[in-house]
């Protein structure tokens, strides 16, 4: 159980506060860059609680700015996108994608007061199909070298949705192994040839028993957490009835990700970013160490399950997420279908907007979620006093850090430690593209 002030201080994000200030330190994800695809690249991005703009101009290049414009304050989402630029449709003053205001045509002729007025501005940079901009101060720190970072285009695929609520209650369901074999249970196994693109709709690691069926028999897994210069790592035992060992490697990537096994070949890598405090969104790049990704089918299951323009998800409170009580006590543990997203969404939306953590008690299997809000802990300290020194992944080898590993292995016994770093060897020396680390 935490204080309210504690509560407040790690979950709010804003300008100003505490926790946006580590947050700030740090590349976020603000939209896919497909969103850009539009006869005129206009985007609203609201992030860590900042109204701005996303805009591509004439030469390709992407532009971040405050939303409202400098002079009055009209919305610049409606600016007209012209001369490289973005243009207030009130009084005509442009701006350029670094957010200088570079005309003001309705000022005497001659004036130089443009030369003074800027709009908020923050760098941006697109990476495999996701926009991420730099909020901080400083220069922003160097892309880790992650394999969803490295792999080519063809191998990943980048999606995104929204959820009503906090983002670090979306986060924590992240770093919570248990989960999975209550809250994604099926009571019924699929064909795994046909889990394509689905999570734990594969064969768990090299054997024919399928991955819903091992976490549904397998409920009470040993999770051991090792911290690493990204943040944590998870590793999950489930001890099987015939002596092999079940592992599951999953990462924390500091401050609010998480990486993932999806499936044999793909790892799904999932930023958890505040909108504000009571919304934020999903990121997740799925990148593949086999076949090529098939981008259509994997946004045709995603998109048909979300309204765009906004990626808001077709089940969510306001219908009950489709519960069906014939479906709960039939076929799956919530009763809210089999997207395994609609059960993580119900998890944390149902907490409220901001989790009262004031009345909540944390069990053996919430040990990743302790040690990751002592490090946000310790990260926000250290911010408060000016420094980002020691923040995991601002070491300053930043573009070093390669991985992270993110995998299901069987151990033939009980002598684990090495199974899941050989398992991950292999795939990688198989991979087209060079997933060395
Ligand atoms: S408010 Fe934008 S130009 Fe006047
Ligand atoms: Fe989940």
């Amino acid at each position: 159980m935490l204080s309210q002030e504690l509560n407040d201080t790690i979950s709010r994000v804003g300008p100003g506060s505490k926790a946006g200030a580590v947050l700030r330190r740090y590349w976020q994800p603000a939209a896919l860059a497909v969103e850009l695809d539009l006869e005129r690249p206009v985007v609203p991005v609201t992030l860590l609680g900042e109204r701005l703009v996303l805009f591509r101009n004439e030469d390709g290049e992407l532009g971040l700015i405050g939303r409202h414009c400098p002079h009055r304050g009209a919305d610049l989402c409606f600016g007209r996108l012209e001369d490289n630029g973005l243009r207030c449709p009130f009084h005509g003053w442009h701006f350029d994608r670094s957010g200088q205001c570079v005309e003001q045509p309705g000022e005497p002729e001659g004036s130089r007061m443009h030369e003074n007025i800027r709009a908020r501005n923050y760098p941006v940079v697109e990476k495999n199909g996701i926009i991420f901009a730099y909020m901080g101060p400083g220069e922003p720190p160097e892309f880790p070298a992650f394999d969803c970072f490295t792999a080519p285009d063809t191998h990943v695929f980048a999606f995104k949705g929204l959820w009503e609520c906090n983002w670090l209650q979306a986060m924590e369901v992240g770093i919570d192994p248990a989960h999975a074999s209550f809250l994604h249970r099926f009571l019924q196994d699929e064909d795994p040839s046909e889990g394509y693109g689905k999570q734990f709709r594969d064969r768990a690691a090299n054997t024919e028993i399928p991955m819903t069926k091992l976490l549904r028999d397998y409920p009470r897994p040993e999770i051991n957490v090792e911290e690493t210069d990204f943040g944590l790592r998870l590793i999950s035992l489930r001890h099987l009835d015939d002596g092999r060992t079940h592992v599951r490697v999953t990462n924390q990537v500091f401050p609010e990700a998480i990486v993932i096994p999806m499936s044999n070949e793909m790892t799904i890598t999932q930023w958890h970013v505040p909108i504000d405090d009571e919304n934020c969104y999903w990121y997740s790049m799925f990148t593949s160490y086999g076949a090529p990704v098939n981008k259509e089918v994997m946004w045709e299951q995603r998109v048909k399950e979300h309204r765009l323009p906004d990626f808001a998800p077709l089940k969510n409170k306001r219908n009950n997420y489709g519960f069906d009580p014939s479906e709960q006590r039939t076929m799956t543990y919530t009763g809210m279908g089999l997207d395994i997203n609609v059960h993580d969404q119900w998890a944390v939306e149902s907490m409220g907007p901001i989790q009262d953590r004031t009345d909540e008690h944390l069990g053996r299997t919430d040990v990743a979620i302790i040690r990751y809000r002592r490090m946000l802990r310790a990260a926000i300290e250290k911010v408060a006093e000016g420094s980002a020194e020691g923040l995991p992944m601002t070491n300053g080898d930043t573009a070093s850090i390669r991985g992270p590993i993110a995998i299901d292995a069987i151990a033939p016994g009980d002598a684990w430690t090495d199974v899941w770093r050989e398992s991950d060897a292999k795939r990688r020396a198989a991979c087209a593209w060079d997933a060395s680390l």
